[in-house]
């Protein structure tokens, strides 16, 4: 059975199979390899992508416009301000304009309701480049990534300490799931993902003979993990009086070295990036002299191990990206 992944957008995991999500992590590989050894052919020659971002990214942004530079797609960057998306203009006649003149349309903002509604009405693929519920093409990244370090996703233990209920906890349950990996959730119950999330995680676990599990002690949790993976405790677009609860919450989450040494012995350290993993940033200045903390959700010496594959994450987030234009609209 081959894969033809053209016309469609890339709104959530949910809505792939999981020889779709291989399909598009092989389709990676090779781009990457295409690229390093200087045989990119460009299958986007005179289509124009529109990247609209209602919230900061570097990764993201930079992703998709140096894998359409590469694949030969024009682009056209839409900021949290300077058109008229939201203010003067709803979703619906936005997406009408813009199926108008773009192939495809890029989108991270906050609710998962105004990417699918993009889509609905745009005529063309949308791609979520995050929302408040999932970030689909950072599990892709990571998936390459572990592909890359593992040899294979099937079966290996993915552990994702913080808030578990969060754009990345979501995505990568939902991707675990799909794959047939043993995710678990180790965060406080307080942030466990929605309970019909975790439901529906199940139901497709029962298929691909995925693990999920919720898991609030820390230690039971990260035992004999092949990757763990966390992510910052408070998430773009939330207000600044959460810090005070989930500081005080995710704390006893941090991922340190007594975790990773709980863990098996070639462990994989995971983040999507950006990371408070010392003071060098305004926000972990702020949180200094507020709670007194030198690091957050990882400590700098895990950070900068051998364990830390976060750079080699946020480099494939390029070829992943690329993947899903080239397999959508290509
Ligand atoms: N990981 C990630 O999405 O990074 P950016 O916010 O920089 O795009
Ligand atoms: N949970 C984070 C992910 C950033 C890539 C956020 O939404 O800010």
């Amino acid at each position: 059975m081959s894969v033809n992944l053209k016309g469609r957008s890339f709104l959530k995991l949910l809505d792939f199979t999981p020889r779709e999500i291989q399909y598009l992590l092989d389709l990676s590989r090779d781009l990457k390899r295409a690229k390093y050894t200087g045989n990119e052919h460009q299958l986007l020659k005179g289509k124009n992508v529109a990247l609209m971002f209602q919230k900061d990214s570097t990764r993201t942004r930079c992703a998709f416009e140096v894998g359409a530079m590469d694949q030969g797609a024009g682009t056209v960057y839409l900021g949290p301000s300077g058109s008229q998306f939201g203010k003067k203009e709803s979703v619906e006649d936005t997406a009408k304009v813009l199926g108008r003149m773009f192939d495809g349309i890029e989108f991270r903002g906050y609710k998962q309701t105004d990417v699918e509604s993009l889509a609905a009405h745009s005529g063309v693929p949308v791609w979520n480049g995050l929302t408040d519920e999932f970030h689909p093409t950072q599990i892709l990244a990571d998936f390459l990534t572990i592909q890359e370090e593992k040899g294979k996703l099937k079966g290996l233990k993915l552990v994702f300490c913080g808030d578990a209920r969060n754009n990345m906890g979501n995505s990568l349950m939902v991707g675990c799931a799909k794959m047939g990996m043993h995710f678990v959730a180790c965060a406080p119950k307080e942030v466990w993902p929605d309970s019909k999330l975790v439901e529906q995680c199940q139901e497709i676990a029962k298929e691909t003979g995925a693990i999920i599990e919720l898991e609030a002690d820390v230690m039971k949790a990260s035992k004999d993990a092949d990757a763990i993976y966390t992510d910052v405790w408070v998430s773009m677009g939330e207000p600044k009086e959460v810090w005070d609860q989930r500081v005080k919450l995710l704390q006893p989450y941090q991922v340190n070295m007594k975790m990773i040494q709980n863990a098996k012995p070639d462990v994989l350290f995971m983040h999507c990036l950006p990371a408070f993993h010392d003071l060098n940033t305004e926000t972990a200045q702020q949180v200094h002299e507020q709670f007194g903390l030198n690091e957050m959700e990882v400590t700098d010496e895990v950070f900068r191990s051998k364990h830390s594959v976060v750079f080699e994450e946020a480099e494939n987030r390029l070829h992943t990206i690329k993947a899903v234009m080239v397999a959508t609209i290509g």
